[in-house]
């Protein structure tokens, strides 16, 4: 366990010392501080988030942290990266995203570039401290604000959260990159009871939402709650409140779709009809992610609906679910 620790301490100190590095650069570049204007970001919110900048150039970072960051702890912080036999600096030219863990340490970092280069955002590698499908951006400073949480919302980008923030919903969280995992929403439910996720109103929104519940209904237990808040295609978080306002995403927020809800609509969209036939295999789409779910007050509700929509017994349900959700052998 010591040993373990002595290898991670250099690399959190490379990680902090580069973040106090971007900070530095950030507030003597003042085209990077425009681009954090022009998106209405106010100096209180890029200090709340540690923003700062990466200059152009190859080895910026390097030179200054190397007199007392040896360069492998530099590269396994994930800061460099490797060309054959030289190293050079892996953020160039790019608005800086401190992502930290739950004690609030830097253990890796989003990278936006200033206008519409590609890629738009690069990520830290995985390293020893950095694991993107255990991480969540802004749960260290939404975790900090002075008003107890009760809920989190799961947007999908750094600057949702942030201009979120910026409005005073200081309750956000995202994924980096990566669709949310179990894991993650195990994470979120040891700190609230009640999640939100944010998506698109179109198709894709959708459908990632259907992949979002077929996560969270494994670690959905009676006395959690999970709902869909579905925003106008085209937009997301950070754009909808910087058009529409706060009150308006407070009400839509207001009139998010509780998960079961989302189950019962998304299965009876996806088999219309009156038949048998469109009713069996409603119960057998069913069978899977219902499968995953805990035996309690909220799949026995399920259940109910689902058999009043399939002009079934509960029981017959019951028993069909079970079938559909047996292997075949
Ligand atoms: N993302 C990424 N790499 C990319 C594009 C996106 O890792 N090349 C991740 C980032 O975490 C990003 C999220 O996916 O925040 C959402 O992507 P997108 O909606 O395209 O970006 P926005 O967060 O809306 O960025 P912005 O508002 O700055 O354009
Ligand atoms: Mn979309
Ligand atoms: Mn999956
Ligand atoms: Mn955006
Ligand atoms: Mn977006």
């Amino acid at each position: 366990r010591a040993r373990h620790d002595d290898s991670r301490a250099p690399l959190y100190a490379a990680l902090e010392a580069a973040d106090q590095w971007y900070r530095t650069q950030l507030a003597q570049q003042p085209q990077a501080i425009d681009y954090l204007k022009q998106r209405g970001l106010d100096g209180e919110t890029a200090k709340r988030f540690g923003l700062g900048y990466a200059p152009a150039g190859w080895s910026g970072l390097l030179t200054a942290l190397s007199a007392h960051h040896p360069r492998e702890h530099l590269e396994q912080a994930g800061l460099l990266a490797r060309k054959n036999d030289s190293v050079y600096d892996r953020f160039r030219d790019r608005i800086m995203f401190p992502i930290r863990d739950s004690r609030g340490r830097t253990i890796g970092f989003g990278g936006r570039v200033l206008g519409d280069g590609t890629p738009k955002y690069l990520n830290s590698s995985e390293t020893a401290l950095f694991h993107k499908g255990r991480e969540l951006y802004g749960l260290f400073e939404a975790r900090q604000s002075r008003a107890p949480l009760d809920t989190i919302l799961i947007v999908e980008g750094y600057m949702d959260v942030i201009g979120l923030a910026q409005s005073g919903i200081v309750n956000a969280v995202a994924t980096l990159g990566t669709a949310t995992t179990r894991e993650h929403l195990q994470r979120l439910f040891r700190v609230v009871d009640r999640l939100v996720f944010c998506f698109d109103g179109d198709r894709a929104g959708r459908q990632a939402a259907w992949r979002a519940l077929e996560h969270a209904l494994p670690v959905m237990t009676d006395g959690r709650e999970a709902a869909f808040l579905f925003l106008p295609d085209g937009e997301d978080p950070d754009s909808f409140i910087r058009r529409h306002g706060k009150e308006a995403f407070a009400q839509r927020q207001q009139h998010a779709t509780a998960l079961s809800r989302f189950l019962l609509d998304e299965l009876s969209q996806r088999h219309t009809g009156n038949s048998m036939e469109a009713r069996a295999a409603l119960l057998k789409e069913a069978g899977m992610p219902l499968r995953e779910l805990d035996p309690g007050a909220l799949k026995n509700q399920i259940i109910d609906a689902i058999a009043l929509e399939t002009r079934m017994s509960p029981e017959r349900v019951t028993q069909a679910l079970r079938r559909a959700s047996t292997p075949a052998t």
